[in-house]
């Protein structure tokens, strides 16, 4: 668990006419070029426009895909470049962008040099630098070179030690941007000092992805509800013939420690939504766990599993989400996720609980389920989410710390 750490805001900060860097999280989903979830970008406008107040100039720097770094930049896959996303910020933030091809040396030290007060200039992907990732101290400090301030307001980055994320922090004044400020707060309340009962759903496909998740979720929260093909592995582990269904064989002795030395209760599917298929028009029927035969295959929640988890969801005065219960994705398998979410958001609207959801595929089902801004909170972030729900320290985080315990304001 990550203890209330304490950092630099923004109104610690003199940004009155300086030049601020501000680590951003521009790794957005995309179909064919263009931006389909623009998540990511709205979070960051409460930052950008208490820099531009500031007449800042603005220097964003972020990461986009996983491209392979080279020295020479025309062996930068121009795939990964961040020069399209120009169109899709200016929109949202309302303001001109100027895209640099580089994120290091004399071309972006000219490009600030020129720029006005206010502005915000985009840099070119930091990954196409082999620094970025090794955490390089020489690249950070190139980072950092013309610039005054760092800005950290990329949560969802933070769980990598990465040199815009940690690094950066040993040659700049450095505090937390007020998306990534915004989401600690909510991401301590529900964890660090939950009003009980405190419930946590975990679904996806795979345990293996999800051990340590469970393993420090199953201390904490008073019920567990777990969901998804993960769920098999679990009903495998204690026994039951879950047929066909997806399960990882090789991980029932951790999944046995789980049950067993788990101190909440922990919610498994009493029956399912199988099918022979993964389709939109597949045959699907209801079967209790215990009934699964021939090709059939879990893919969703059954109506008695569902029904008793509205029951603890009623109940709960805080919830944490992640990861779907079912295939929601295809409609036949979507019931027992679009339940939750619309479950939620009720609860939440009418005052009954707290709840937080994160993950890509969760806030997707939210969003099918429109109900995305009806829970009190739900992250941007999907690794680092996962990695605080999992009680890691996050290197971004603890590098902002550092860097205040070192400040004298
Ligand atoms: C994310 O999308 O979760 C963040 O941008 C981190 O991306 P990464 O997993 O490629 O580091």
């Amino acid at each position: 668990m990550i203890e209330k750490m304490k950092f630099l805001s923004l109104s610690d900060m003199q940004l009155m006419h300086k030049t601020v860097l501000v680590r951003v999280d521009l790794n957005v989903p995309t179909k064919d070029g263009k931006v389909t979830d623009v998540t990511r970008i709205e979070s960051l406008l409460p930052t950008l426009q208490y820099l531009l107040n500031q007449q800042a100039k603005i220097v964003l720097i972020s990461h986009f895909g996983r491209p392979e770094a080279d020295t020479n930049p025309l062996k930068w896959d121009q795939k990964y470049s961040l020069r399209f996303i120009v169109p899709t910020l200016e929109k949202i933030l309302n303001h001109s962008v100027q895209f640099v091809p580089n994120c290091v040396g004399s071309e972006v030290g000219q490009a600030i040099k020129n720029a006005a007060f206010p502005s915000i200039l985009l840099l070119e992907n930091l990954r196409f630098h082999k620094g970025e990732e090794k955490n390089d101290p020489f690249f950070a400090k190139q980072l950092a070179e013309f610039t005054n301030v760092y800005v950290n307001d990329a949560f969802s980055c933070s769980h990598r030690a990465h040199a815009s994320v940690v690094g950066v922090t040993e040659y700049l004044p450095a505090a937390a941007g007020l998306s990534l400020e915004c989401e600690l707060k909510h991401l301590e309340s529900c964890l660090n000092k939950p009003n009980h009962p405190l419930v946590a759903i975990v679904g996806g496909s795979k345990i293996s992805t999800k051990l340590e998740l469970l393993t420090n979720l199953c201390q904490k929260v008073d019920t567990l509800i777990i969901g998804g093909a993960m769920a098999n592995t679990l009903l495998a582990a204690d026994g039951i013939d879950v047929g066909q269904s997806l399960y990882e064989p090789e991980l029932f002795e951790l999944a046995r420690t789980i049950l067993k030395t788990s101190k909440a209760e922990i919610l498994l599917p009493e029956d399912v939504v199988v099918a022979s298929e993964l389709t939109e028009t597949a045959k699907s029927e209801v079967v209790s766990i215990h009934a699964i035969t021939g090709d059939k295959k879990a893919f969703d929640l059954g109506p008695k599993t569902i029904s008793k988890i509205m029951h603890v969801l009623e109940n709960a005065k805080t919830v944490v989400w992640n990861g779907p219960v079912g295939a929601f994705e295809f409609a036949p398998f979507a019931h027992g996720t679009m339940s939750i979410a619309k479950a939620l958001a009720e609860f939440t609207q009418k005052g009954q609980c707290m709840s937080v959801a994160g993950g890509g595929d969760s806030v997707a089902a939210l969003s099918i389920a429109g109900v995305k801004d009806k829970l009190s909170y739900v992250s941007t972030a999907g690794g680092a989410f996962l990695e605080w729900l999992e009680g890691k320290p996050l290197p971004g985080v603890e590098a902002l710390a550092r860097k205040y315990s070192r400040t004298s304001i």
